[in-house]
């Protein structure tokens, strides 16, 4: 059923009061084709948008969406298949992304044990190739399949169709809401391969005394870490890291070195290098700033919250002077994560 004028602050893991003209859920591909048709019939109008909406976690409402909002609520996660080094494990684009993780980790099934507690769902996974300490989705990605608006039929993506990148695929560019994505397909290994390398995983896995290595330990000291300094949206709004970490050359990494000799970088493959915005945005003096309800987190610079009543364009403001001065201090142009409606 397709309802109006619905309060989507509940729907927005920022908490940000916008209003959905028509709203409904889907729980099948079916469904989903079924309220398309409706839309016709309700709204008369063929421009208004359709917006699809996982669990919010990483969108800023800045205005309220002129047309009809459709949550996805397709679930279902199965194994599909095996061979000798792969179980194969399809999920429904409607189920919790960390309920997945859970499935795996209970099945000893080895791949996103570093994906822990990655707020979301499963149909959002590929938009920006989630990752966190080490892993990214691509990384376990076997296929997808997604409903082509433009055409009303279903359609399946490689790996290579994808064209994943550092929080970037096809479906947040170039097929940017072309695409109802509608179910997802894992390889996870049978055998794990442990990456404890990142960030302070090893650290936290010797405070809480692991002798033997298991996905379930990596798991929980993942969850200790992401728990010990990023915000709980159900405590204080916000949609993880607001931007990206930039990538500079080797050049320019070497010259900012001389002035801040504290920064934050690590060389990639390429050459170049990625350093931590979180750092850049903290030496500007942003780290615990607060305006009105619209703030940059006392924890975790790269995390812009909502204590409250803050609105979509006071957190897009103060984002936009963070990215001015950054560029002003260290001359290096910091990117959005976080798509903004
Ligand atoms: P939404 O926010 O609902 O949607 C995001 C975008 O994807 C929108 O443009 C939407 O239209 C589109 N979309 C959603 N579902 C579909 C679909 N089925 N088909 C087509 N388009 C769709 N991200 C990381 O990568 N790593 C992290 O470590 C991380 N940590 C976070 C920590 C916190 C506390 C929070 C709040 C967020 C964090 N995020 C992180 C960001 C966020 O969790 C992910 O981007 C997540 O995948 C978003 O899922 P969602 O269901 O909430 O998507
Ligand atoms: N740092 C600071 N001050 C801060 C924050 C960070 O100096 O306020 C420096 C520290 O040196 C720290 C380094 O930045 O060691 C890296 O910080 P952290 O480990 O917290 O990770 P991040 O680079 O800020 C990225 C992802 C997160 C992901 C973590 C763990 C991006 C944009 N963010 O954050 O993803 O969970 O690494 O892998 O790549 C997200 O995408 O929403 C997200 C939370």
């Amino acid at each position: 059923m397709i309802k109006e004028n619905i309060s989507l602050k509940g729907y927005n893991t920022f908490g940000i009061d916008a209003t959905a003209q028509y709203f409904s859920t889907f729980n099948s591909v079916e469904q989903l084709a079924g309220l398309l048709e409706s839309k016709k019939l309700i709204t008369h109008n063929p421009s208004l948008i359709t917006f699809i909406l996982g669990e919010g976690s990483n969108i800023l409402f800045t205005k309220n969406v002129e047309g009809l909002v459709l949550k996805n609520e397709i679930k279902g996660i199965e194994k599909i298949g095996e061979d000798e080094n792969y179980v194969y494990v399809k999920a429904g684009a409607g189920e919790s992304w960390h309920q997945l993780v859970l499935f795996c980790i209970n099945n000893n099934l080895a791949g996103i044990e570093n994906l822990s507690l990655i707020p979301g769902n499963v149909g959002a996974s590929p938009m920006q190739n989630i990752g966190a300490y080490g892993v990214e989705l691509k990384d376990v990605f076997y296929t997808l399949e997604a409903f082509y608006l433009a055409e009303k039929k279903m359609i399946q993506f490689t790996l290579q169709d994808c064209e994943f990148g550092y929080r970037e695929s096809v479906f947040k560019r170039k097929f940017k809401d072309q695409f109802v994505i509608t179910s997802v397909t894992y390889r996870l290994f049978k055998t794990p391969r442990f990456n404890t390398s990142y960030g302070a995983i090893e650290q936290e896995l010797q405070s809480m005394g692991i002798q033997t290595l298991s996905i379930k330990a990596i798991s929980q000291a993942v969850i200790n870490i992401r728990s010990s300094k990023l915000p709980d949206p159900a405590i204080i709004g916000n949609a993880g890291s607001f931007f990206k970490n930039p990538e500079i050359d080797a050049e320019q990494f070497k010259e900012l070195k001389i002035p801040f000799s504290g920064i934050v970088g690590y060389t990639l493959d390429n050459g170049r290098v990625k350093l931590a915005a979180g750092w850049l945005i903290e030496q500007c003096g942003w780290k615990g700033y607060r305006k009105g309800d619209a703030g940059c987190h006392a924890k975790q610079a790269l995390v812009l919250v909502n204590y409250g009543n803050a609105t979509g364009d006071e957190i897009l403001n103060l984002s936009e002077e963070i990215i001015e001065s950054v560029q002003k201090k260290f001359s290096v142009p910091l990117e959005m994560e976080v798509n903004i409606i």
